[in-house]
């Protein structure tokens, strides 16, 4: 009952303000010109098409995809007072991407604002522009190599916790694991999440996801005034507190340490990596950045940096475990190209791994929606006017599936990343990593982080599937999700 309540009172309240007459004033153009855009029918003037994201998250997502295939290659869809178009082409989603005018980010990413402040994810304009100048050094292939040496070790542990033959809940291994390479690398601080505070740390970012979610698919709680409302509000602070007090202490002693010794110099740095961590210190030397900056940046990095990288990986295992031949090609081409452990240039020659994984993101892209603000008119490719200011959202998801650009899109078929063939497609029909300034940082780190995983993995075991691809129900969460968790058999490779 106090659900439904606080949720119609956020509603009127949310109205209230949208509809006063600045609003209006501001608003009406872009909302007749928007109006001609075809899409999904509204119900009712108020609600207009939010009744789409209130069902369960697995309806919510397949009711998208139909959406999407009905009005390719663009539509509207009424989120209470706004109308936001979504672009579905290659060439219209170039159009977006590519043009640094609209790089400011969605709506929908002021309900990260709480967690992450502006960090380079949720920031815009020059401030954007400055961090990502201070951060794109922090994956500088001198860091990453020594990143692969922590993504060894982590991964060694990994399948020696593993029990033979048995089924592993891989969506639990993978989210350790990934949770731990993050914290190692971003902050420098190696985590086993035993103790009492590191657990509650790893379960506040599951749970802050998890309302995170209920705000984006119940907008009108996006807003920070009328998040005071939702139900979850006094949960959400409790979270943010853990949250932030463990990534304020973390840097707090990491910078003692920093102003003890100092950055190290290339060449004497020996075993120890560095974390991205440092590069932030240094910043904050130089004054480029304060210590509030540097805690926006590491709670980013924790946020995107884990559970996209786990969702990908769980995907992969549960695609090789149901592909044994392809399972046994990476093998090969292992056995062709490492010794003991691969070392940073023998993970750049596992292409044919790479293909694995690139088409892994593509039927599974972590992060299967974003957002742009528009900062100037736009026409599309197919004819369509969008205002100024509109709000428009990239299904990657829905290009990634479009059969006229993948046929049989549901197969399993690495070799759509041979070069001859992606010589073939659009630029902007594969973009798991999103295109242009604003693409991932953390792309290539991603990457490595999963051939090496991959590696330990099938070095180690044979995959056996438990669950096949077609049973596979996905949600429609901040990164993508199976509805119940994805489950492989480990055999030991003889
Ligand atoms: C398979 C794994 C990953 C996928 C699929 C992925 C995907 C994406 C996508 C689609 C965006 C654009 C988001 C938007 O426009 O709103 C993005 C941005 C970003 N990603 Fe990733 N990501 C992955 C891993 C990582 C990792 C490991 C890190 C950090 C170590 C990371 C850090 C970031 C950051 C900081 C941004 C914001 C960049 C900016 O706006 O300048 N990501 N990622
Ligand atoms: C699998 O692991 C996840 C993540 O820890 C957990 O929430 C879930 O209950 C587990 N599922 C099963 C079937 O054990
Ligand atoms: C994941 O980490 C937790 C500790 O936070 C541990 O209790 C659990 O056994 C780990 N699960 C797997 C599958 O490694
Ligand atoms: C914040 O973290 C520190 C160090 O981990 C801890 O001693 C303190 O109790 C925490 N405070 C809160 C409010 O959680």
């Amino acid at each position: 009952m106090m659900h439904i309540v606080s949720n119609i009172f956020a509603l009127v309240c949310t109205l209230f303000f949208v509809y006063s007459l600045k609003w209006l004033k501001r608003s009406l153009k872009n909302y007749i010109i928007l109006q001609k855009l075809s899409g999904p029918p509204r119900q009712g003037f108020i609600f207009g098409n939010v009744s789409y994201l209130c069902e369960s998250s697995d309806v919510v997502f397949k009711q998208l995809r139909e959406v999407g295939r009905n009005f390719y290659p663009i539509y509207k869809f009424f989120v209470l007072h706004e109308i936001g178009a979504n672009v579905l082409s290659p060439e219209d989603i170039e159009l977006i991407l590519s043009n640094p005018v609209h790089n400011e980010k969605g709506k929908f990413y002021k309900a990260l604002h709480r967690w992450l402040k502006s960090g380079l994810l949720t920031s815009n304009g020059e401030k954007w522009q400055t961090r990502r100048k201070i951060l794109t050094p922090a994956f500088h292939f001198n860091i990453l190599q020594q990143f692969v040496v922590v993504f060894n070790e982590e991964a060694q542990k990994l399948v020696q916790s593993v029990k033979h033959d048995s089924s592993v809940n891989v969506t639990e291994l993978m989210s350790n694991f990934s949770l731990k390479i993050i914290t190692e690398t971003a902050m420098g601080t190696k985590l086993e999440f035993q103790t009492q505070r590191e657990q509650e740390y790893k379960k506040a970012i599951h749970e802050s996801g998890k309302i995170l979610l209920y705000r984006i698919l119940h907008p009108w709680f996006i807003e920070d005034v009328f998040n005071l409302f939702s139900p979850h509000f006094f949960r959400e602070c409790k979270l943010l507190k853990t949250l932030h007090n463990f990534t304020r202490h973390v840097i707090k002693e990491k910078e003692k340490k920093f102003e003890e010794i100092g950055l190290v110099e290339d060449s004497d740095r020996g075993k120890k990596p560095l974390a991205m961590l440092d590069l932030l210190f240094h910043a904050k030397k130089q004054r480029i950045i304060d210590v509030e900056g540097i805690q926006e940046e590491v709670d980013t990095f924790m946020f995107e940096g884990h559970d996209t990288v786990s969702a990908a990986l769980i995907f992969t295992l549960m695609l090789l475990a149901n592909n044994r031949n392809i399972q046994e090609r990476i093998v090969e081409e292992m056995q062709q190209i490492i010794d003991t452990e691969p070392t940073y240039n023998d993970l750049q020659n596992l292409k044919y791994m790479e293909r694995c994984i690139k088409e892994s993101l593509r039927l599974y892209p972590s992060v299967h929606f974003i957002t742009r603000h528009l900062g100037e008119d736009v026409t599309t490719h197919s004819g369509y006017f969008l205002p100024k200011g509109t709000h428009v959202a990239v299904h990657i998801y829905d290009i990634h599936h479009n059969p006229d650009i993948y046929p049989d899109p549901e197969k399993f078929d690495p070799d759509r990343f041979l070069p001859e063939n992606c010589q073939k497609r659009h630029p902007f029909a594969y973009i798991p990593f999103s295109a242009g300034q604003r693409n991932c940082i953390g792309q290539k780190f991603a990457t490595l982080e999963m051939k090496v995983v991959l590696c330990a993995i099938l070095s180690k075991f044979i995959l056996e599937p438990v669950h096949a691809p077609e049973n596979v129900v996905l949600l429609a969460d901040i990164v993508l999700r199976s509805k119940d968790d994805i489950r492989v058999k480990f055999v030991p490779r003889s």
